[in-house]
């Protein structure tokens, strides 16, 4: 088989990889994008449209003999209807969806929407195939990224995640691609299971950055489910690059977020000297002690002087002295941070 493959979501992470890897197999490929076509175009064919309002999307599925189906955002539901009324006005395409391990286990919002947009393609009456993965390493490192801003770094409590590098999965989906329709397909997830506070740790090691690890329980039902490991998939271990391995490689290592040359690579003079990663538990009880205390006097602190505001007149929002005066040493020194880096630090192992 050698006809046109559509490719939406072809701009994102796992998309530009299978748009990538069809190409260095020689495969005629088109990618989907709300985006008009690059400056530089590429060995691929570029279709403009926008899959929630459907414009576009029967010109982009045109002579499609295969629809790899990776975009998503807000709205999986109706852009998934919108894609397989257009593929059968145009035949019968063989219709590729990428789905997430445990998003049967998982009653919520995106989880739900991504169940729906399966049940759609399993009865649209085209050929299909889904398969469903694991998170990607891209996603727990923008996570850590997101969350490293801060001075401590929260992280759910009781959870591992089973990480998987996206470009595998996208060479299991140009498998798919170019093979007959399969329905649902095993589940793909990454080589280890690991715990959030590990994978948090690994983080900070590559980057050599020095923050305590807090495991914090979040409510909610995803984050149950995902105690409860309804996100796993320990039996489909496919994936062979681990996240350690991802950190060190160049996906890993250049995130958006930071400049080059900021972040020290893994195994730079600064990590090897050993600012390194520390867990919440490996700061003595005092410090600890310390930093409790401190964090919940700056909360009550804030409290108080929030109430006071609320009950003051516009004109007078002025407070009891000492505790705006408190107040603003606290805010603008931050104490959690400062009393976690002058107690807090000590030389690395
Ligand atoms: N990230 C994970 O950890 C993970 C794990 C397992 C499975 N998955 C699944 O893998 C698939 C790809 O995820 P990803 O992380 O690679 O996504 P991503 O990087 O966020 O990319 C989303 C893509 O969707 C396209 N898109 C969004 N809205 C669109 C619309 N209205 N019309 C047309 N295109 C639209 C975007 O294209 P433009 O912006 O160019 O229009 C972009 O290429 C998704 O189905 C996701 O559920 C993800």
């Amino acid at each position: 088989m050698n006809g046109l493959i559509l490719v939406t979501g072809g701009t994102g992470t796992l998309g530009r990889e299978v748009v990538r890897l069809l190409e260095v197999q020689g495969r005629t490929v088109r990618v989907l994008s709300r985006r008009p076509p690059p400056a530089e175009p590429g060995p691929a064919d570029w279709a403009t449209g926008d899959l929630k309002t459907g414009r576009g999307i029967d010109a982009a599925v045109a002579g499609a003999d295969v629809i790899v189906h990776c975009a998503t955002g807000l709205g999986d539901v109706g852009a998934t209807r919108h894609l397989i009324e257009s593929a059968r006005r145009a035949g019968s395409p063989h219709l590729v969806y990428m789905s997430i391990v445990g998003v049967d286990r998982f009653p919520v919002g995106y989880y739900r929407s991504k169940l729906q947009a399966e049940r759609l393609v399993e009865d649209s009456g085209l050929p299909w195939t889904v398969l469903r993965a694991t998170q990607f390493h891209q996603l727990i490192l923008r996570g850590c990224e997101a969350l490293a801003h801060l001075p401590v770094l929260p992280v759910p409590a009781g959870t591992a995640f089973q990480p998987i590098e996206a470009g595998e999965v996208a060479a299991r989906l140009a498998e798919l691609a170019t093979g007959p329709a399969a329905g649902r397909v095993p589940d793909m997830g990454g080589p280890e299971v690991r715990g959030a506070a590990s994978l948090a740790l690994s983080y900070l090691a590559a980057r050599g950055r020095n923050r305590p690890v807090v495991p914090v329980r979040l409510p909610g039902a995803v984050f149950a489910g995902y105690r409860l490991g309804g996100h796993l998939a320990p039996d489909h271990a496919a994936g062979r690059v681990t996240f350690d391995e991802f950190l060190a490689g160049p996906s890993g290592s250049a995130p958006a977020d930071h400049g080059p040359g900021r972040v020290p690579p893994s195994g730079s003079p600064r990590s090897r000297r050993g600012v390194m990663a520390k867990r919440w538990s490996d700061l003595s009880p005092g410090t600890r002690k310390t930093i409790i205390v401190l964090g919940v006097a700056e909360a009550a602190l804030k409290a108080a002087a929030a109430i006071d505001m609320k009950r003051r007149p516009a004109d007078q929002i002025r407070g009891p002295k000492w505790a705006w005066a408190a107040g603003l040493v606290i805010n603008s020194a931050g104490v959690v941070p400062l009393s976690y880096f002058v107690f807090g630090r000590r030389p690395a192992p």
